[in-house]
């Protein structure tokens, strides 16, 4: 008995050997950690503890521009990628985007960044493209204004110790829920999550970072048949959608003075009957997951390089009194301010809100990049981390908070610099409201800037966060603030 048993234990060892080693050879030619290679746990062990973000870009910087993470998975840190990996319709999203889908009546819904069908995708984002072109964003701009004067009562009330990490994050899920749906969450007057939003879209968001690496396992786990039938959603975000959407729908209203995202997805699927209910609900959840978290770190960190760096902030504080602004700037006053525009750069290069790379999947025929071979189904992605850390696009001093490197007068070189910003990610499946984020960071910031003198608590804290879900989740940024007037 204790013979066969201990048969039965080499065997499993050989069997499991076997099964690392076969996994390894797949794409053993691609440098990286050994056992990234030998399984997927590897590289979710480090997703799930946020230190997959540094660690790609540590491992690039011993391995050079390609690194093996995963059992098929590439990160690619050459910029002459991009234009392959994102332009082309042949490179899909990766598996690990299949984790995003919501579960709704036992059935997935798909937002726009969670479809991985490119013919369904296409039909989504050309239906509601007309709501976020530059022009359609000053449809939003009153949502916005509103939402930072209900900000800056906020602030002014301060007299003491804040987060500001907090406030940004509930200032940009009340501007958003004003411009898709035309009312505020409330979350600024209530200084907390009201009615639990944002503990729903970042719970979305931290699935996506658990499961992403394993998506076969999240599929048998979460999307068997009998967790579907159940309706086990992995986050009611489906649900939430459908709410918003059938209260619209019942008041029948028709004519807007100032239309919302809501609004113009539903004149959008009269006009595109290929924009079905679910396409509605999925471009809803993509507003609700998208416009909160990415803009809020984004400011957070940007007020944060600012006040560390009092030499550029002493620059856009002159730019600002130059332009003559009110109290709450115009998007036409602002949008062209130069140093202003390089602040915000530079702060989405040293601070991208993604963590990991931006995963494509190899077409059938297998395809070379960055001079290596991969076959099919590799998911090949560019880390914007990684990208926006190349010395040879960016300069010798990628590590510093720098504006004026974009304020250079080498057209070759700043062309260059545009092509590897990432930030908004690039191509077909690029950030749709990148428009909409920036009208929103060149008013707000301005604003708090003309208004607050900020100084941090602890003149050493650094930008502390958690790197594990899909987006940067920002954590407390505690800050002292002076009215300025
Ligand atoms: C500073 C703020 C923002 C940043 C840094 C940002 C960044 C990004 C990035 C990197 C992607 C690509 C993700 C991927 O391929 O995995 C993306 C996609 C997307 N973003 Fe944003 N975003 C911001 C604000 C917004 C806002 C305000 C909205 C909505 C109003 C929005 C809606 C979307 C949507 C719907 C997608 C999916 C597009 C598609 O797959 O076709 N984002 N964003």
């Amino acid at each position: 008995m204790a013979a066969s048993l201990g048969l039965l234990l080499v065997a499993s060892i050989l069997l499991v050997c076997t099964r690392l080693l076969l996994n390894w050879r797949r794409l053993s030619k691609a440098p990286g950690p050994t056992l990234a290679g030998c399984t997927d746990l590897w590289r979710a062990y480090q997703q799930c503890n946020g230190r997959l973000r540094e660690k790609l870009l540590e491992l690039h910087s011993q391995y050079g521009p390609i690194v093996r993470y995963g059992v098929r998975s590439i990160s690619v840190s050459d910029p002459e990628t991009i234009s392959t990996l994102y332009g082309s319709r042949a490179f899909i999203t990766a598996d690990s985007y299949k984790v995003l889908a919501g579960i709704q009546n036992g059935k997935e819904v798909t937002s726009l960044l969670g479809t991985r069908d490119e013919a369904r995708h296409n039909v989504m984002r050309r239906s509601v493209s007309s709501a976020f072109t530059p022009t359609a964003s000053l449809d939003y701009e009153k949502w916005i204004d509103a939402t930072v004067e209900d900000l800056f009562s906020i602030v002014s009330k301060k007299s003491t110790v804040f987060d500001l990490s907090s406030i940004i994050l509930w200032y940009t899920m009340d501007a958003a829920s004003r411009f898709s749906f035309g009312e505020p969450l409330g979350c600024l007057q209530a200084e907390g999550d009201t009615d639990g939003t944002i503990q729903l879209v970042r719970e979305r968001v931290a699935y996506w970072g658990r499961w992403s690496s394993l998506p076969q396992l999240e599929r048998l786990i979460h999307r068997n048949p009998v967790a579907m039938s159940q309706g086990r959603a992995p986050s009611n975000m489906a649900g939430r959608a459908l709410a918003k959407l059938k209260a619209r729908v019942a008041q029948s209203k028709t004519e807007y003075e100032h239309p919302d995202l809501l609004a113009k997805f539903l004149q959008a699927s009269k006009d595109h009957p290929q924009l079905d209910t679910t396409g509605v609900i999925g471009m809803l959840m993509s507003m609700i997951t998208a416009a909160g978290d990415t803009i809020a770190t984004t400011v957070t960190a940007i007020l944060y390089y600012l006040v560390v760096n009092p030499e550029s902030l002493k620059k856009l504080e002159e730019e600002l009194l130059q332009a003559e602004l009110p109290e709450i700037p115009q998007f036409a006053q602002t949008s062209k301010l130069p140093y202003l525009n390089a602040t915000i750069k530079e702060g989405m290069r040293l601070f991208p809100v993604m963590n990991w790379p931006l995963e494509r999947s190899v077409p059938a025929g297998g395809a070379t990049i960055a001079g290596m071979y991969f076959p099919k189904g590799t998911s090949v992605g560019c880390s914007p981390l990684a990208i926006h850390h190349n010395a040879e696009i960016f300069g010798g001093d990628v590590h510093t908070y720098r504006p004026e490197r974009w304020l250079i007068s080498d057209p070759e070189r700043l062309r260059r610099m545009d092509a590897t910003h990432m930030g908004f990610s690039r191509g077909r499946r690029d950030c749709i409201g990148r428009h909409i984020a920036v009208l929103q960071m060149k008013k707000v910031i301005p604003a708090i800037i003309m208004k607050f003198k900020l100084s941090l608590v602890d003149p050493e804290a650094s930008l502390e966060a958690d790197f594990s879900p899909g987006l940067v989740h920002m954590k407390s940024l505690y800050v002292v603030s002076e009215s300025k007037h």
